[in-house]
């Protein structure tokens, strides 16, 4: 294990073109390509970032995006990471835990495909399965309407104590929860972003759920022409009725009249109920959020 340094950024970066042309061959969800340049520039800036090696061939790296010390987590994002084998990013962990520890963090958050030998090796680490994201292909015609008397709406600034409550809809059973002023700061920020759909279905003239719709268009991992939906939820006096599913096929009709070719969706709960919803709705697993603490 050693630092990555100027003369791995080249064969990092390889490696990394190929995992995620690997990856989209095994999948058309995901992206196949990426920026060389802007991938070659993340790579030789990103600092302390490490590489395993033996008889002089890279046999893996890890490199994080930032440490976010207001949460205490190095962040390693789809292309931080490659390893020939669970060991590799064992070791690799190891060696940067120390430099992640004096950035202030206590932990890690690994977005990695949702494949078992990427879970798995990270789970290996120590780490667990926090969240998934599953991404659906959008028609290129309008669906059938349903007919479901469901009304979209987009909420502004004005509405921000119907949106506190649609927000708290969707707060996972066991937790973790937001505190309330973090959460009034975080939804009037997302009503108040013009590129964000802050989106209320009404029904007879109640709010009985929500959606919150924006473009990806720069993340790496995403592909460049999905449309993020997150927030999604119902009042839990309706659930099960199908308004889940029709809030988001309207949602998907929105965003297929928009340009949008693929949607794709993050949710942090095991729930198998959720997990049920949204393959019934087409999404197929792209990747997983694996969260875990330091090593000693
Ligand atoms: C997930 C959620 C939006 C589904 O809404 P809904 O109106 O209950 O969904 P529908 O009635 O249209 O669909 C029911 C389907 O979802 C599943 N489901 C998920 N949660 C459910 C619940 N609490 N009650 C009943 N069914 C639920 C059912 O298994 C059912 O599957 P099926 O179509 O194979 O029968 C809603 O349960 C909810 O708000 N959950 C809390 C927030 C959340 O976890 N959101 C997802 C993260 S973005």
């Amino acid at each position: 294990m050693r630092p990555l340094g100027p003369r791995d950024v080249d064969a990092v970066c390889e490696r990394v073109v190929a995992r995620v042309a690997a990856a989209a061959e095994r999948s058309a969800l995901l992206q196949g390509t990426l920026d060389r340049e802007a991938l070659r520039r993340a790579v030789a800036s990103v600092a302390p970032a490490w590489v395993a090696r033996s008889r002089g061939r890279i046999l893996g790296h890890l490199a994080t995006a930032l440490v976010d010390a207001s949460r205490g987590r190095a962040w390693v994002p789809p292309d931080g990471a490659s390893f020939d084998g669970p060991a590799v990013l064992g070791a690799l962990v190891a060696a940067a835990a120390p430099a992640w520890r004096d950035a202030g963090a206590d932990g890690f958050s690994a977005w990695v495909y949702d494949e078992p030998s990427e879970v798995g090796a990270w789970t290996a680490c120590g780490a667990t399965l926090r969240a998934r994201r599953r991404v659906r292909v959008l028609p290129s015609t309008p669906g059938p309407h349903a007919g479901t008397g469901l009304g979209l709406r987009r909420a502004g600034i004005g509405d921000l104590e119907v949106a506190l409550t649609l927000d708290r809809w969707g707060d996972p059973p066991a937790g973790p929860v937001p505190g309330e002023s973090e959460r009034r700061r975080e939804v009037a920020d997302l009503l108040g972003d013009p590129d964000v759909d802050y989106l209320v279905a009404e029904l007879e003239g109640r709010a009985i759920a929500q959606a919150v719709v924006m473009p990806l268009a720069s993340r790496r991992g995403s592909r460049g022409d999905a449309v993020h939906l997150s927030a999604v939820a119902v009042d839990p006096g309706r659930r099960g009725r199908g308004l889940g599913s029709a809030l988001v096929e309207s949602v998907l009709e929105r965003a297929r009249s928009a340009g949008y070719a693929v949607a794709e969706v993050n949710w942090r709960t095991a729930d198998p109920r959720v997990e049920r919803f949204w393959r019934g709705r087409g999404f197929t697993p792209t990747h997983a959020l694996l969260e875990g603490p330091l090593p000693a």
